[in-house]
């Protein structure tokens, strides 16, 4: 009978230590830090550190809450929450960092005015009695909105016949951005970019893209872009091409119907250059001028009636400041009318 008693009290007895000390870890595991993973601002602006502390038990006392940073696996206090004596903020942080509403489950500060030196690893430590220490860390990212400008060559871009080495026509610059922007060009032309990054010594990069073309007359007049996209802002600037280039020859007026005795026709030189042409010379069948005719600029007038004598080769030589280029038509005269064309 009393062993009986006595093991059974025994037995009772080890059940509630079980069962405590159960208790106690499921408590444990509940007392958590809670902090946002990351956090990042732009320089300038205010960022909230959040920190909580969840379902502290009853007989567990908060004896202080302290923000650090880790800084080369050195920990520097940032801001001290004491119940007992209250909040201290130390240096250089005094005149940026406030607990917002600072309690024994609540350690949050606000970081005013953030610099580009604030980003790193942030600690929320929570401490406890009689259970220790509790913590959580943080990212903390400062983000730079880059400066964006585009640029084109003071150079002039002249084409040249033959010419394959291509010139450099603008530059993009995004600069001092944090994380880096993206650089890309929007255009017809047939060009090519190269991209450059530098990374500045305070975290930030300046992205630079240079476009290069060998200059044509076809690019003339071509539009240029380019797009800077920072996070979702997108930044465009653009340009017009001015090419220059040598004059592009073509004769018109005859319309190979032109018959004995038919009266005012002429040839005109036109010319497409950059700059225009500033003159026009003609070369005239076997170097003379066939019957009455008058020059005028670029155009030749024929005074009489056709004859057979205006028939031949008539070249344009148009002059512009960048080269000389020619054209020609083959003039024949037929005897008669051609029914049909006109
Ligand atoms: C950061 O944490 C606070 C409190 O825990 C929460 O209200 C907020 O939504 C969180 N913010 C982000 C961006 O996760
Ligand atoms: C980190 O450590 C290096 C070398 O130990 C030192 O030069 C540097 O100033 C430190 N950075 C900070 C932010 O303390
Ligand atoms: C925070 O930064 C550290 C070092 O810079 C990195 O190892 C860690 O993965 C980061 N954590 C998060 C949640 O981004
Ligand atoms: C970062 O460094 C670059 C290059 O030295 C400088 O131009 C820029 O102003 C700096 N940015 C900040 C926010 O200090
Ligand atoms: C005269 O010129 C026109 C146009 O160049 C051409 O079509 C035609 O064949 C030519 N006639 C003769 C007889 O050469
Ligand atoms: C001009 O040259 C053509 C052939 O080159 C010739 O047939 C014609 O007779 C010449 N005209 C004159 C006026 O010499
Ligand atoms: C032709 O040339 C004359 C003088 O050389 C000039 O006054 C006139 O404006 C020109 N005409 C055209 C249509 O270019």
């Amino acid at each position: 009978m009393t062993m009986n008693c006595s093991f059974s009290l025994f037995l009772r007895l080890r059940s509630t230590r079980i069962l405590m000390s159960f208790h106690f870890i499921a408590g444990l595991q509940a007392q958590t830090v809670l902090v946002n993973d990351t956090v990042s601002g732009f320089i300038g602006t205010d960022v909230v550190l959040h920190c909580s502390f969840t379902n502290p038990l009853p007989n567990v006392k908060i004896t202080q809450v302290t923000w650090q940073k880790a800084t080369n696996g050195s920990k520097q206090n940032v801001a001290i929450y004491n119940p007992a004596m209250g909040v201290s903020i130390l240096s250089p942080y005094k005149e940026r960092v406030t607990f917002r509403n600072p309690s024994f489950k609540d350690g949050t500060i606000q970081l005013s005015r953030l610099e580009l030196e604030d980003e790193g690893v942030y600690i929320c430590e929570f401490a406890t009695f009689p259970t220790g220490n509790r913590e959580s860390q943080l990212n903390l990212t400062v983000l730079a909105k880059p400066t964006n400008r585009m640029e084109g060559t003071k150079r002039p871009l002249i084409a040249k016949s033959g010419r394959t080495e291509k010139i450099l026509v603008a530059t993009c610059t995004s600069s001092n951005g944090k994380p880096p922007s993206t650089v890309t060009w929007d255009t017809k032309l047939k060009g090519e970019a190269e991209f450059q990054e530098i990374r500045n010594s305070n975290g930030t990069i300046t992205v630079i893209s240079r476009y290069r073309l060998v200059p044509s007359r076809e690019a003339h007049r071509q539009q240029l872009m380019c797009v800077v996209n920072y996070q979702l802002d997108r930044f465009t600037d653009s340009m017009t091409l001015n090419v220059q280039y040598e004059p592009e020859v073509t004769i018109e007026g005859f319309d190979g119907n032109w018959f004995l005795n038919r009266k005012d026709v002429k040839l005109i030189c036109k010319s497409d250059a950059n700059p225009p042409a500033h003159t026009y010379e003609w070369k005239l069948p076997n170097g003379t001028l066939p019957g009455s005719v008058e020059i005028q600029n670029n155009t030749i007038y024929f005074k009489g009636p056709v004859s057979y004598s205006v028939a031949g080769t008539y070249i344009c030589e148009a002059s512009n400041a960048i080269g000389t280029r020619s054209g020609l038509v083959e003039v024949n005269v037929t005897g008669r009318k051609t029914l049909g064309v006109l």
